[in-house]
């Protein structure tokens, strides 16, 4: 395939991000106007959250990698995408594989644009979102892998690669959640920890990040509907509950969180970086 196109700007001492003021701005600018072809890589992109995610971005032009350690489900969502989607399968808290994965997709694809951190896990084997007290190490350690050490070392892979070849726009955007937010909700105290890593990690990255012209923010989700929230309810009705003490009154859906990041990846987004947005119909109102 040759239809892969990609803006590619000079060395990095030379990188001169775009001045976006008020009088270069285009009266109809539209976020979703952007350079077809862009690569996206998507971790967790198999289902829920990163499979809308995954949807959205290839509606908006982007070329997808889409990544998850389900390689059936990542395999499934790339091809229903249509020519010129891929898919990987690696865990994304494994510095080998993630390096490999990156190493194999510039190599045989291109750089990666927007790098998109959704894949995470809140709950353990069995279900239990366990008390600080009845937390065992594996668990906290698994949780943070998952979670934290992914963003890590996928930004990190990341970061190295464009700053020696660098992209126009360059793209991350972390996955935070309501539950670091307010210390709680429907989550345990090692999901809450590592959330909050996230989140700081999202600005660190962002800060290291700026000069290239890359921008780093979070999305944090609130009650989503997906197997992840799913997999907390313990009677029928609690979700109804739930969204009664949400002040736009129901659940999120997977495409109210797409359109975030699709948002924070597109070339309008420019002047946002080491921020957060709470999509969470209102329920974390400041
Ligand atoms: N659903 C919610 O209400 C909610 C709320 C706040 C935050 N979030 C966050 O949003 C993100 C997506 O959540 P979701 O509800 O779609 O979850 P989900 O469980 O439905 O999907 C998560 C995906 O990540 C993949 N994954 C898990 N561990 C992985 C690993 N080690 N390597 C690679 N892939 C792995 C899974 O296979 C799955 O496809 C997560 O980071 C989650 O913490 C969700």
């Amino acid at each position: 395939m040759n239809d892969f196109m990609y803006t590619q700007c000079g060395p990095r001492s030379t990188f001169k991000p775009p001045l976006r003021g008020p009088e270069t701005l285009q009266p109809m600018a539209d976020h979703h106007a952007q350079p077809h072809g862009r690569l996206a890589l998507v971790t967790g992109g198999g289902r829920g959250i990163g499979e809308a995610v995954c949807r959205r971005l290839a509606a908006s032009g982007y070329r997808v990698v889409v990544a998850d350690i389900d390689g059936a489900n990542a395999r499934a969502v790339a091809q229903s995408l249509g020519e010129g989607h891929h898919f990987r399968q690696f865990d994304v808290s494994e510095e080998a594989a993630v390096e490999a994965v990156f190493d194999d997709i510039e190599g045989s694809i291109g750089p990666v644009a927007a790098l998109v951190c959704v894949a995470g896990v809140l709950l353990m084997p069995g279900g239990e979102r366990s008390l600080i007290k009845d937390t065992t190490l594996e668990d906290w350690e698994r949780t943070f892998a998952v979670n934290a050490r992914s963003v890590f070392l996928c930004g990190r892979a990341y970061l190295r690669r464009r700053e020696a070849k660098p992209v126009a726009h360059g793209r991350i955007v972390t996955f935070g959640s309501v539950a670091a937010q307010l210390g709680g909700y429907r989550s345990s105290a090692t999901y809450i920890g590592a959330k909050s890593a996230v989140l700081g990690l999202t600005k660190a990255m962002a800060r290291e990040s700026a000069h290239m012209g890359i921008t780093v923010n979070s999305v944090a989700p609130g009650l989503i509907d997906t197997d992840m929230l799913r997999g907390t309810v313990r009677s029928s009705g609690a979700l109804d509950a739930a969204a009664a003490n949400i002040p736009l009154g129901r659940i999120g859906t997977v495409d109210d969180v797409a359109g975030a990041v699709d948002y924070l990846v597109s070339e309008q987004a420019a002047y946002i970086t080491g921020n957060v947005i709470d999509v969470n119909g209102g329920y974390r109102m400041q």
